[in-house]
């Protein structure tokens, strides 16, 4: 299996994304400038369209300047630290600009009521570097997992959205709807209002799923590992994640070309991935998931309402985040799973007791709500 660190990845079903990009880039080195924003679930494969956007830019001669949100504790200013500031995005201009902020960075205190005007003076100097950057040719910034980019940073992206897309520029901006910031909002609406493309990225089509298998194996997929691969919804890093699992626990086996999984000994292991791919949700979004998986792949919110004993909008309001997640899609007042691994392991991962007490209250919450008997019974029969 090629590893997903291996320089040779495969880009699967993207054909249309990528082209998308590209025009896009081709409009840029022809002088203008463009901002797309890229949203989609975890592992969906932001990052990996814009490495390919990166071979493209890279194929033009287009520069790139690229850095990433840092998550919870980030110092002020960190995401465009990473693009601007570090020592290899900025070879060609290391000037004043550069050596101020540098220095202002190192004094700015975390709490912004102390220094006002040194913050306005680091965004003056950071908004300088944006704008002028194009002036030694065109280029690609690369803004990735906005989400969890530093306050300073998204306010000033937000700020500057006004004046529309920055000269000579490709802005590349990848974001999670979960976790929900009014600041990443306020970004997005910012740059939706300056015309910016949106472009999200919806898993794989089954094809493309078992194309990616494929090309991770060099070999064609049986029967059994399709059937493991369609529970991963779509989404690559499940894929990639399940095969890797699947090679170390030694379940694979080739015969006649085909790959194939034989066995059970990964199961517990496979529901570790199914665990790991949602564990930044919060806890009780998870706990409430973990419930909804007793009602199946599918299930009304208000039988999931009467199962945890809490009032429908109580129920929606934390399913709110499981649908920006992207964990479940909405038809209706039902909700499904998108990935059967990730409900197979919440569900693997309730105790026995609480699974048993689960079952016994949605047979109870099920009949009540007129469902028909053999349902009932097969909920009865789990709470044994
Ligand atoms: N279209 C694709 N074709 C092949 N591999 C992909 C594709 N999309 C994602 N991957 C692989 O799946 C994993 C997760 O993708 P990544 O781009 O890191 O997701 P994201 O940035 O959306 O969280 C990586 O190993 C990546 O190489
Ligand atoms: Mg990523």
């Amino acid at each position: 299996m090629t590893e997903p660190t291996s320089p040779v990845r495969p880009l699967v079903g993207r054909g249309a994304e990528l082209d998308d990009l590209d025009d896009l880039l081709s409009s840029v080195s022809a002088g203008g400038g463009a901002t797309v924003l890229i949203e989609g679930e975890a592992g969906v494969g932001r990052t990996r369209l814009v490495e390919a956007l990166q071979g493209s830019a890279a194929l033009l001669g287009v520069g790139v300047c690229a850095g990433r949100g840092a998550g919870p504790g980030a110092a002020p200013y960190a995401l465009l630290a990473d693009v601007l500031l570090a020592p290899a995005a900025h070879r060609e201009a290391r000037g004043p600009v550069v050596a101020e902020l540098g220095a202002l960075l190192d004094v700015l205190p975390a709490d912004r009521a102390d220094a006002p005007a040194r913050y306005a003076r680091a965004d003056e100097l950071f908004a300088a570097l944006l704008r002028h950057r194009g002036e030694q040719g065109p280029w690609v910034l690369v803004l990735e997992d906005l989400h969890l980019a530093d306050a300073c940073s998204l306010r000033l992206l937000a700020a500057l959205a006004g004046e529309g897309p920055l000269p000579h520029a490709l802005t590349v901006m990848t974001l999670r709807g979960v976790p929900h910031r009014v600041e990443l909002d306020a970004v997005v609406a910012a740059w939706t209002r300056a015309g910016a493309r949106y472009l999200e990225l919806v898993p794989l089509a089954p094809a493309a799923t078992v194309e990616l298998a494929q090309h991770l194996l060099h070999g064609a997929v049986g029967p059994a590992l399709r059937g493991v691969l369609a529970t991963t919804g779509g989404n690559p890093r499940l894929v990639v994640d399940v095969l890797r699992t699947a090679q170390a626990c030694g379940v694979l086996e080739r015969s006649r070309g085909a790959v194939e999984t034989v066995g059970s000994a990964w199961l517990d292991e496979l529901d570790d991935v199914g665990r790991a791919h949602v564990a930044y949700l919060g806890a009780d979004v998870l706990d409430l998931l973990g419930t909804a998986s007793v009602l199946g792949a599918s299930f009304v919110v208000g039988d999931l309402a009467a199962l945890a004993d809490e009032p429908v909008a109580d129920c929606w309001r934390t399913l709110r985040h499981a649908l920006a997640a992207g964990v479940v899609h909405a038809r209706g007042d039902r909700l499904v799973f998108r990935h059967d691994l990730v409900r197979t392991a919440l569900y693997a991962g309730l105790s026995a007791e609480r699974r048993r007490a689960l079952h016994a209250r949605a047979a109870w919450a099920l009949r009540a709500a007129g469902a028909p008997s053999h349902v009932v019974a097969a909920h009865l029969e789990r709470a044994r």
